[in-house]
């Protein structure tokens, strides 16, 4: 055991390395854009230089004449191919109605304006450098602060958001005894996984071959199906291996329908590997917020009332929001709760799915209040917490199926030494260092849906399982294989996982931190439905160790059927007996409290979640993190030197990529409070640090102590794996923990994100 590869506690399994670790760091694997087609052209995009006006004239003689050049789509020769798919949010496949090439119209900055192929890539980008776009520009609205943008409650722009409330919440307030109203911001943030956004089509007589990496193959296939017209079994999507997508890739882009008809036009494969700079515009990222909170208490730190207005960017055509009060209402006792969700549309690209997307900016906000209100009572911030934590939804009554937020508060501390804390802002010091210690917390839905896969099983004990299913990164090749696994009693090395393919049985998109619980859902499934098989089989038989056992009576244990004496058949033996070399079942998984058709549903690209507050309980995984700062007295240079995050997720079956996912979270978080901003032309409405040198993200030099607390945490409530999903549940909370404790450093309350020198000079 290491480090990274914690000893694991009660209710967790083996810390297995990735079973396609070594593929990874040998090259071996390869990305949607490694894959080799024949004869391939290159495509280059053309994006927009202005956010908002019309297209006067196309020129491009210059670019044709670039040698290799084969064809250059623009809005004027693009055809009629291309139809409108529906957004995701609205159950489509899109992220955003902006369907380029459309019109003359152009709607935002970097909007795709043409697509330029040739037979290199260096010409195709050469061209893409000549096409002349001549258009007539209108003044854009960048942000919350431009004149022209408009805003409508989040409640009437989506059927999907209602804003929680319950009691009087302005009437305790007004009667609180201790009050604290504040405003915070949040900045733009695009998530930049190291893998750009590419696509690669070619077609097979009248059938479709797509290899692009994606969230949720099957969301792609139906939804390019749909937007070329045609049937979606004549549509493949492969994306065996995904370079960090963090929700930038869980819905259908503007890109691929772009790239499929180019192929078609040039009877070749098409091959587009868009630039670093594109990916701020053509893929999604995390809007600009602002909150209005307002925290009523009584004196002895008791809450009485919790109000919060939140104010979310959009483009102009997309009502998309993530409307982070749904979680936050439910944190804690708050007694009387009033909320509200604004959208404010400006001239931007449609923002959309990034790590955690809505509990990132609303827990920073509620967070960085309870700190607030902590410092104003004079409490210790945990015991506040502590007096205001609840085992049910403040809003419906609804208990939590498990909520171990204070043991992972109680843990952290511990390994932390927050005992030994001064309470007194600017109290702790060492040398030019002026220590600061914050704390806040982390929660994430438990969601689930309907999966499918097809596992099969051989008389040697080789698993094959086939479900299309996504590892984004997250370990979930190896979970799947561990489950899988433990479920059919062989060794971890017999079983091989197959994902990321439509062409398998259909799993749900890998957003919204469910694949382990769904995808664990339909494994057991399909693995109970081969054990029965056998255990039949063996049970059944008139001779042999297990003659007469019921199944019951039966388990699978390395390799082989074992019945309640431990007597044993191995498996080829019962295989012989039922006259077969494999056994092979295909299950369908429909979570508990979800409807029957949401198979259905998922075969046709739409995707069901539910989790959170929406069944009869609150199914929530929740975390603490402690943070120490250190601020230079006289540069106010800003270090973390130390993280504890302790975390609650019900079982976890790999303590090694749990851990992962929570460190990487916790590091994520340390950019949000301290690095990142997508910093835009307030005049222009473009962005313009849209590459790695200036968008701030903290490097290896940034993270010193990072340490991640797993709190054995058992719930047979959730799902029959038993998990909570924790992919996103590690970044929620940083940004208040550092915030709050740059507040406990040097007494300077900072209410934006990122924090920087500036704000403490
Ligand atoms: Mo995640 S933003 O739900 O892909």
């Amino acid at each position: 055991m290491s480090i990274a590869a914690p000893e694991p506690g009660e209710n967790m399994g083996r810390p297995e390395p990735r079973i396609d670790g070594r593929l990874k760091v040998t090259g071996e694997a390869r990305y949607p854009s490694d894959v080799a087609v024949p004869n391939p052209a290159f495509a280059f995009l053309v994006t927009s230089a202005i956010a908002k006006g019309r297209i006067t004239s196309i020129d491009l003689e210059s670019a044709r004449v670039v040698p290799g050049v084969l064809e250059i789509l623009t809005y004027q020769n693009i055809g009629n191919e291309i139809h409108d798919a529906p957004l995701f949010s609205a159950g489509g496949p899109m992220g955003t109605t902006i369907r380029p090439l459309k019109s003359r119209d152009i709607s935002h900055d970097g909007e795709i304006l043409a697509m330029v192929l040739a037979d290199t890539y260096e010409a195709a980008r050469e061209a893409a450098y000549k096409v002349g776009i001549h258009a007539s520009v209108e003044p854009p609205s960048a942000g919350f602060d431009s004149a022209g943008t408009t805003t409508e409650a989040a409640s009437e722009a989506s059927k999907k958001h209602e804003d929680p409330r319950v009691g009087d919440a302005e009437g305790a307030l007004a009667s609180a005894q201790v009050v604290v109203d504040v405003e915070y911001n949040t900045s733009t943030m695009h998530h930049n996984p190291i893998e750009l956004f590419t696509t690669t089509c070619l077609w097979a007589d009248d059938h479709l071959v797509v290899h692009e990496p994606s969230q949720f193959v099957y969301g792609m296939k139906n939804g390019i199906a749909k937007q070329l017209n045609m049937d979606p079994a004549k549509v493949q999507v492969h994306s065996a291996f995904v370079g960090g997508a963090f929700g930038s890739k869980g819905s259908l882009t503007q890109r691929t329908a772009l790239v499929a008809v180019a192929s078609r036009r040039l009877n070749r494969p098409v091959k587009l590997v868009a630039t670093r700079d594109q990916g701020y515009t053509i893929a999604t990222y995390r809007a600009e917020t602002r909150h209005h909170v307002r925290l009523g208490a009584s004196a002895d730190g008791k809450l009485v009332a919790y109000a919060h207005e939140g104010w979310e960017i959009t483009s102009r055509p997309d009502a998309y929001l993530v409307g982070g009060t749904e979680d936050t209402c439910r944190m804690y006792d708050f007694g009387n709760v009033v909320t509200h969700v604004n959208i404010v549309h400006a001239d931007r690209n449609t923002p959309g799915f990034m790590r955690s997307p809505p509990e990132t900016p609303y827990m920073y906000a509620l967070e960085a209040a309870m700190d607030e209100m902590s410092a104003k009572l004079g409490l210790d911030p945990i015991e506040f917490r502590r007096m205001n934590d609840t085992q049910k939804d403040p809003i419906t009554g609804k208990p939590y199926s498990s909520r171990s937020l204070m043991t992972c508060y109680d843990e952290a501390a511990k390994s932390f030494g927050w005992s030994k804390r001064n309470h007194a802002p600017g109290s702790m010091r060492d040398g030019d260092w002026l220590i600061g210690w914050g704390c806040a917390t982390a929660v994430y839905p438990t969601n689930i849906g309907p999966a499918t896969a097809r596992i099969r099983l051989t008389s040697a004990g080789k698993v094959r399982v086939e479900t299309a299913a996504h590892d984004v990164g997250t370990g979930a090749y190896t979970v799947i294989a561990q489950m899988t696994a433990q479920r059919l009693g062989v060794k971890l090395e017999n079983v091989e996982v197959v994902l990321g393919d439509s062409s398998l049985p259909p799993a749900p998109v890998a957003g919204g931190s469910n694949t382990t619980a769904s995808v664990g859902g339909v494994v057991f499934k399909a693995c109970d439905a081969i054990r029965e098989k056998l255990f039949r089989a063996a049970g059944s038989s008139n001779e042999g160790p297990l003659a007469g056992r019921s199944a019951a009576e039966l388990d699978l244990v390395d390799g082989a059927i074992r019945g309640p004496s431990g007597e044993t058949e191995e498996l080829e033996e019962t295989f012989k007996r039922l006259g077969a070399g494999v056994i092979e079942e295909y299950a369908e998984f429909t979570p508990k409290g979800q409807s029957e058709g949401g198979v259905g549903k998922l075969y046709k690209g739409t995707p069901v979640l539910s989790g959170g507050s929406s069944g009869d309980k609150l199914r929530f995984a929740f975390g603490a993190e402690l943070v120490e700062v250190r601020i230079h007295a006289r540069t106010r240079e800003i270090r973390v030197p130390r993280i504890v995050g302790a975390f609650a997720a019900g079982h976890i079956v790999n303590p090694r990529t749990a851990r992962s996912q929570l460190m990487g979270g916790m590091i994520w978080g340390i950019g949000h409070a301290l690095h990142e901003k997508t910093e835009i032309d307030e005049r222009a409405a473009r962005y313009t640090n849209d590459n790695l040198a200036e968008y701030l993200i903290p490097v290896n030099a940034d993270i010193q102590q990072l340490e991640v607390i797993l709190v054995p945490e058992r719930d047979d409530d959730l799902n029959p794996a038993g998990v909570k999903g924790l992919g996103e549940l590690g970044n929620i909370g940083t940004a208040a923990a550092i915030a709050s404790a740059v507040y406990h450093a040097t007494g300077v309350r900072v209410r934006h994100v990122p924090i920087r020198i500036e704000d403490l000079l």
